[in-house]
């Protein structure tokens, strides 16, 4: 069996604590740590191995959301056998070298940036000088962060840079809502039951909205959030993704290639329309810690666009997002056009209401449809309810991986299918930069609204209003 070098340039970043190795240890835990795998971490502090085992333990056994079951101490002597630490400077040439020779012969190798942007071209130069970019025993593999770029220009400067150093089929672009079980579903349960797809068109559909709701603040993410916004934090990468799960046109076999090239058709053929967005910014925002006090940072942003196909013609799509907003919840809502059967049509007023096909990523994630039906008793009285589809209440689909755990698993078996490509991060740049130039200064909104007055006039505009998430459904 070939041997596999798990390589985290900044094993000691924030991400490493809250994702990767709490991830590390549920692998450990449930077997999917590769026989011969080595994890090798990387930063610049001096730790000895023993030091480094208590970091890992110490990070584990921190409380913070990611990661709440208990820690067992035989999983994570197990875990302890696998991990290595090289403490060393990203851009110091010479610490290349020394990594070459810490990494002996091992044939396939991950390499993992979890650390700052500015350091990706030491790492990509020095890898290649030291012929380390690839192995002609086995294969090296790149898993690199969202953010891609910042705008279009420095999505393609990335990207070329890449290319200059690794193939296309060596880059693994994360956009960890692609790892999201709930996301991949929407594939399936579209592409697999035959009798909802004829309905995702502009014949059914009245409107689309996506929602991402958060009802706490940017924490201690100040100097990184303020920089970018809530537009490019989440809406350049996780909502289109979203849209395009929900959109795209099935693919013509269940493969990467076929499954990207349909997420990319729907990204390239958004319409921007820079007047129809509207930028909010939570009250206190600008007194949070490291945040520019004179700062116009979006944490909030509502928006409409359609997709340019005959499939969607002039279907709006309405996307919003924020932060210390009423709710925390990730939805997608289909909203059918309201039934045109007028036999009950002299019912209460309830009786015209929409069917919705809702996708909840989270929380109580699930697929949902609200349909009406009859109150029981003697009169015919209809009412909305849901029909539901739960992963947390059905025994069999109990576990769901966290989204990191399943893209470093798919990354190690080679599948790209749910990682993003440099064409698909450049159409998501293409729509986003247009509304990013004329970006207007934020409106300010109260901490649990639903965001600035005049994102609910965008759809008022049109006879339409947002959705409030339903905790209704799906409850454990
Ligand atoms: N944090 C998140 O929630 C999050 C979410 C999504 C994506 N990301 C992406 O993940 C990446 C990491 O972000 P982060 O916020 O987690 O970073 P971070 O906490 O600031 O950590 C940076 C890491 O890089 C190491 N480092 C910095 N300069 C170095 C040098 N010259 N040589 C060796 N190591 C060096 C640091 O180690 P020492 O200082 O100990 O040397 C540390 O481990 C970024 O690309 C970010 O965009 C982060």
């Amino acid at each position: 069996m070939k041997s596999l070098a798990l390589v985290i340039f900044g094993i000691t970043s924030n991400l490493a604590q809250i994702k990767l190795i709490p991830v590390l240890y549920d692998m450990a835990e449930k077997d999917l740590l590769p026989e011969n795998i080595s994890v090798i971490g990387i930063a610049r502090r001096e730790m000895s191995k023993d030091e480094f085992q208590k970091y890992f333990h110490e990070v584990l056994n921190t409380e913070n959301i990611h990661h709440k079951h208990p820690i067992k101490e035989d999983v994570f002597r197990k875990l302890c056998r696998r991990i290595n630490y090289l403490s060393g400077n990203i851009d110091d040439p010479n610490f290349y070298p020394k990594l070459k020779e810490f990494l002996g012969n091992s044939n396939n190798r991950i390499y993992y940036l979890a650390t700052y942007p500015e350091l990706y071209h030491h790492i990509f130069e020095n890898l290649q000088k030291n012929q380390m970019n690839k192995s002609p025993k086995g294969w090296v593999r790149l898993m690199i962060e969202k953010p891609i770029g910042n705008d279009l220009k420095s999505a393609q400067n990335l990207n070329q840079l890449l290319l200059n150093y690794f193939n296309e089929d060596q880059i693994y672009r994360l956009d960890h809502y692609l790892g999201k079980e709930t996301l991949q579903n929407i594939l399936t349960f579209r592409f697999a039951n035959d009798i909802f797809e004829p309905l995702i068109n502009k014949d059914y559909i009245d409107h689309i909205q996506i929602t991402a709701s958060e009802d706490f603040g940017i924490g201690r993410r100040g100097g990184y959030y303020d920089q970018v916004g809530a537009l490019k934090d989440v809406g350049q990468n996780h909502q289109l993704q979203m849209l395009a799960f929900a959109t795209m046109n099935a693919p013509s076999q269940f493969t990467n290639k076929a499954i990207t090239h349909e997420r990319i058709q729907i990204l390239k053929n958004l319409i921007p329309l820079p007047d129809k967005v509207v930028y909010g910014q939570y009250e206190g925002y600008t007194k949070e810690k490291n945040v520019n006090p004179d700062s116009r940072t979006d944490t909030f942003y509502a928006l409409k666009t359609y997709i340019e196909s005959e499939r969607f013609e002039d279907v709006p799509i309405y996307i919003r997002a924020g932060k210390k907003l009423k709710q925390t919840a990730t939805e997608i809502s289909i909203v059918f056009k309201k039934p045109v059967n007028k036999l009950f049509k002299k019912m209460p007023e309830s009786s015209d209401e929409p069917n919705i096909l809702i996708y909840r990523i989270q929380p109580n994630e699930g697929i949902v449809f609200k349909i009406l039906t009859k109150i029981p008793g003697h009169k015919i009285m209809l009412e909305p309810e849901y029909m539901q589809y739960c992963y947390r209440l059905d025994p069999h689909t109990h576990y769901i991986p966290d989204p990191y755990e399943r893209l470093i698993v798919d990354t190690i078996n080679g599948d790209q299918t749910f990682f993003n490509d440099a064409r698909e991060i450049e159409a998501q740049w293409t729509f986003i930069d247009p509304l990013f130039a004329e970006r207007e200064k934020p409106r300010i909104y109260k901490v649990g609204s639903w965001g600035p007055k005049e994102a609910d006039e965008l759809l008022e505009a049109d006879g339409r209003s947002w959705l409030e998430p339903s905790t209704e459904f799906c409850r454990i």
